[in-house]
């Protein structure tokens, strides 16, 4: 018998668990596979008593649409930082790294499928390193890596924050105001790019390209020459000023590594008023809602071939790869070449030129 774990790690994000259910699934086809689940992340190894479950087709059904993921997730810590309480009451990370690999081949675990972003990727290459079989999933709804077209989860989030756009064009324009849609994403626009052409804002603000205040002005002043008027502006979490900073706060939660990015639509509304916009400005902040609820059709199939592509590597021997999206195939490419470099949106691209097209101001 062959057993695989499976297990998601990061921020979770819609179509984990149609991940899951395709990965056993799959693996019901074949005689010889065992799939078991790691609950949040690899933590549920490193638990005494260990915290895995046997994963059959039973227990995955009618998983498909939900949201969030029935394996639980952290983005804190991991087997190479794994947080640990002092006698003193302060906290300490440990690298239990080796003890995990030790556990895996006493539990007879053949190799892993790590569902999750950047972070995991990295996880699993230093697992890889250390001869562990690994295989990823590429999740994420920021849309960040670059050897796939699309993560899954992406789209959900997209859909959602155009829905948000929608609702708040009716609002804006029945008081006149000025909206800031503060979306999620990280150092990537990609939401706030995709929701702003789909919900036909006036102004999209995104990391890779600072915007001058000025030019912002500008565009919500030609939105009211007729004295009445409404503005939308979405903005990407990860945006900055030409002369501004990334705005948001280190966490003081334990092992947690990442920038907290929160609150640039606040600034931007502070900017805007002193650089003399004199409408009435509200700021909405749509936040973890982007994560929420249950995935479009759109991720659940992208991340049922997703499972069915990962197991496949597995019953391969294609370890140490990643599954991703190359239109119209879904493909893999090497760990080390999936965290080479992060997807960005290229002021360039074609979708910045169809959103100039459209008018849309990025402030640039
Ligand atoms: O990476 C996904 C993401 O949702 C980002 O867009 C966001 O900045 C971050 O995670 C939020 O993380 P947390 O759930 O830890 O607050």
């Amino acid at each position: 018998m062959k057993r695989l774990l499976v297990l998601t790690g990061g921020g979770d994000c819609p179509g984990l668990n149609a991940v899951i259910a395709a990965i056993v699934k799959r693996a019901a086809q074949e005689k010889e596979w065992e799939i078991v689940g790691s609950i949040e992340s690899f933590n549920g190894v490193l638990k005494d008593p260990a915290e895995v479950v046997i994963l059959d087709t039973k227990n995955v059904a009618g998983i498909l649409v939900k949201g969030g993921t029935i394996l639980g997730t952290t983005n804190k810590g991991g087997p190479f930082a794994y947080p640990s309480l002092n006698n003193d009451g302060s906290w300490t990370t440990v690298d239990r790294s080796e003890e995990m690999i030790r556990r895996l081949q006493y539990m007879g675990i053949t190799g892993v499928i790590n569902i999750g972003g950047d972070g995991s990727l990295r996880i699993s290459k230093a697992l890889a390193d250390k001869g562990l079989n690994v295989i990823n999933v590429p999740k994420t709804i920021d849309n960040d890596l670059s050897s796939t077209d699309y993560t899954f989860g992406f789209q959900t989030a997209v859909q959602i924050a155009t829905e948000s756009v929608d609702k708040l064009v009716t609002t804006a324009e029945s008081h006149n105001r000025v909206f800031i849609l503060e979306v999620m994403g990280r150092d990537a626009g990609w939401i706030a790019l995709n929701s702003a052409i789909a919900g036909g804002a006036d102004v999209c603000i995104i990391p890779e390209m600072p915007y001058d205040i000025e030019k912002i002005k500008q565009k919500i002043d030609s939105r009211y020459q007729k004295g009445r008027g409404f503005c939308i502006i979405v903005i990407a979490e990860g945006a900055a000023s030409i002369e501004g900073k990334k705005i948001g706060a280190v966490s003081n939660e334990i092992g947690y590594e990442n920038f907290m990015f929160g609150g640039i639509g606040w600034v931007l509304k502070q900017e805007l008023i002193a650089a003399g916009v004199k409408h009435d400005i509200r700021v909405t902040l749509l936040g973890h809602l982007q994560r929420g609820g249950t995935p479009i059709a759109y991720d659940r199939v992208l991340a049922s071939e997703f499972g069915v592509a990962a197991f496949e590597l597995a019953l391969n021997g294609q370890w140490g790869r990643m599954v991703a999206y190359r239109h119209p195939d879904v493909t893999s490419v090497s760990i080390e070449q999936a965290l080479a470099q992060p997807h960005l949106v290229d002021k360039d691209s074609r979708l910045v030129r169809t959103a100039k097209g459209l008018g849309i101001e990025f402030g640039d």
